[in-house]
């Protein structure tokens, strides 16, 4: 943790810190203590200095800010344990190709507060207002085949509905692969792209989109029938630092049982809250298209499609349509 993420960690944990304190803990001068605290307040976080109780931590911006990030975050094993965040962004996972390529460790995110070329599945569009939402990618170096990706986008559906459990009082639900929905709508959606030779995986983005504090008014016309946001539905603003960290936690929580080979685990609670499986649907991945019942998921993530014909197809990818 840097001197920005120690001092709003300890700002955090106690209801005031004496710059003495700070200065010890941080081994740094008081100086140097008021000077961080002079940045923080210009980054508008409201912190409150008395002569007798030192700094208080009154309010904190809705911005994204990586050591806040970090101090919110605390001990995580790979995801988040360094955090970019970018005003614009072409897209959250093109820098992030970039630094991969760079060859930074796997767990780095990076945030947008806005993307200009924010993109989703199947080459479509992905609008990322600027201040409104979560648009991030992650960074994962995991030992799997590539046939096996598809686990780490179900563990990513599986951590982020959690996630917004834990968050606000919604329940979403979701749909195969990567869709958060709530009420029917799309609330967030993941982009898993995958770096690798045919039986080895290099490196996989994960690049997740969420519709915070988006105004229904400010969802494109095109989606406005189908998707949604958290301030939509709860008819309030959602504090975007505190969701950003409950929802890194939950993905670390994640990545950890698929690569602690514990992804049975992470199947049953999405199975849990999968409004796909028992539906019927139809599928469209490339040429292909099936109609069929969804019946399971396969141990590597796929849906199992039982068709009209009975055979049981095996889905790893595609858009799906739900039918009534
Ligand atoms: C989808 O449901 O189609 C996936 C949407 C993924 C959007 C996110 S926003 C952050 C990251 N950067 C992108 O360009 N896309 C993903």
């Amino acid at each position: 943790m840097n001197s920005d993420a120690a001092i709003l960690n300890a700002l955090r944990n106690a209801p005031s810190v004496s710059g003495a304190e700070l200065s010890s803990r941080l081994g740094v001068t008081r100086a140097a203590i008021w000077a961080r605290i002079e940045e923080l307040r210009r980054l508008g976080y409201d912190i409150e200095a008395t002569p007798h109780s030192g700094y208080r931590l009154l309010a904190c911006p809705d911005r994204l800010h990586a050591d806040d990030l970090v101090s919110r975050l605390g001990l995580v094993r790979v995801i988040g344990r360094e955090i970019h965040v970018f005003q614009e962004t072409t897209s959250t996972n093109d820098v992030l190709e970039k630094m991969a390529r760079d060859g930074v460790r796997e767990g780095v995110v990076v945030f947008a507060e806005t993307q200009t070329r924010g993109r989703g599945r199947l080459g479509r569009q992905w609008v990322s207002p600027p201040g409104q939402g979560l648009w991030f990618s992650i960074l994962l170096r995991p030992r799997l085949r590539p046939q096996a990706v598809t686990r780490l986008t179900v563990a990513a559906a599986t951590a982020l509905a959690r996630a917004l459990r834990l968050q606000v009082p919604l329940q979403p639900e979701i749909k195969w692969p990567n869709d958060l929905l709530i009420r029917g709508r799309k609330i967030a959606g993941v982009l898993t792209e995958l770096s690798g030779e045919l039986d080895s995986v290099r490196h996989v983005i994960l690049g997740i989109g969420i519709n915070v504090n988006v105004a229904p008014e400010e969802l494109p016309p095109a989606v406005r029938a189908t998707a949604t946001s958290l301030r939509a539905e709860l008819g309030r603003r959602v504090d975007r630092p505190a969701l950003a960290a409950a929802l890194l936690r939950e993905l670390d929580t994640d990545y950890a049982r698929v690569l602690d080979d514990c992804f049975d685990a992470v199947a049953d609670e999405w199975s849990a809250q999968c409004t796909t499986l028992g539906r019927h649907l139809a599928v469209s991945a490339g040429p292909r298209r099936i109609v069929g019942r969804a019946e399971a998921l396969d141990d590597e993530g796929a849906l199992l499609v039982r068709t009209e014909h009975g055979l049981l197809e095996r889905v790893v990818g595609g858009d799906v349509t739900l039918e009534k």
